[in-house]
């Protein structure tokens, strides 16, 4: 199966009116969980790797994407590559030629008009170079190990209007909205704010994306698919599998040193947690 891409994949979504799942991935064996768990229920899915993510890898792109690019073509269904939360102008010139169709640049933290130039100017770069870019405008918090936002902070929503502005002056392809989820929560109760969804949904003519879905509860996760969310973003669900599967796993055997063992079962919980989660996903839109 070729590698495909983000937009062809958020373009289908819109289509049916569904979404699609786009999971972070940080090391071979998530990325060989997720394409197992996508090519199992029969559902394509995204990749993505961030910024975080790279810094982590000692500031390499190309060994990861290389190995998800590799994993995505021997795949069984259409797999993507996204790098998301992009802030560094550098990196995003590296995406084009590592196999990314689509990446998000997050100016969310800037004041407007900052967040609209920076943001401009990405999504130039990339459209003239084939990528498909998506931003992000209101903050959904919960970024680089900082709390969430509280409900009434400045920016913890996307106001609609502002929105409609951000998209006509910056040209991007897709937006990131703040409508109550928070990034990196461990537990899914997070609370959606669907009546701004709606209004986002109305006024807004391009697809809307979740982010910090781990936080959000399955049924608020698939009315927010009914609601205009054609993207949904999850990354710390999958850490929560893998981390506990790897604990309990060593705890069976404080001397196991061998870490194809623990690494199997890590995998199998991230497997099991992404199958559960394109599942909900899929099952989201009215038939
Ligand atoms: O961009 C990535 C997502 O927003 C992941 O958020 O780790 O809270 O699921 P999460
Ligand atoms: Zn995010």
């Amino acid at each position: 199966m070729p590698l495909t891409t983000t937009g062809g994949l958020v373009a289908e979504a819109v289509t049916h009116r569904g979404a699609v799942a786009a999971f972070n991935v940080v090391t071979l064996e998530q990325v060989e969980a997720v394409i197992a768990a996508a090519e199992a229920v029969g559902e394509p899915v995204v990749l993505q790797v961030s910024e975080n993510a790279v810094k982590f890898r000692a500031g390499r792109l190309r060994p990861l994407a290389a190995a998800a690019v590799s994993a995505a073509r021997s795949s069984e269904v259409p797999v993507a590559l996204h790098l998301d939360h992009v802030k560094d102008e550098a990196l995003l010139r590296e995406a084009a030629d590592c196999g990314f169709g689509s990446v998000m640049f997050d100016a969310a933290h800037l004041p407007y008009a900052e967040n609209v130039a920076a943001t401009r100017r990405a999504a130039r770069w990339a459209h003239a170079h084939g990528l498909w870019l998506e931003a992000e405008l209101g903050e959904v918090g919960g970024k680089d190990g900082r709390g969430p936002l509280d409900a009434h902070a400045p920016g913890a929503r996307t106001e609609p209007g502002e929105a409609v502005r951000y998209v006509e002056e910056t040209g991007v392809d897709a937006l990131a909205v703040a409508i109550g989820s928070s990034h990196a929560m461990t537990s899914r109760d997070a609370v959606i704010d669907h009546d701004l969804l709606a209004a986002l949904h109305e006024r807004l003519p391009l697809p809307l994306v979740l982010h910090g879905s781990s936080g959000v509860a399955d049924e608020d996760l698939q009315r927010a698919v009914r609601g205009g969310i054609r993207k949904v973003n999850i990354g710390t669900a999958l850490s929560i599998a893998m981390t506990g599967a790897i604990r309990a796993d060593l705890d069976t055997d404080p001397r196991a040193v061998d870490p194809r063992r623990y690494l199997t079962a890590g995998r199998r919980a991230v497997t099991d947690s992404v199958v559960r989660l394109l599942g909900t996903v899929a099952a989201a839109p009215l038939r």
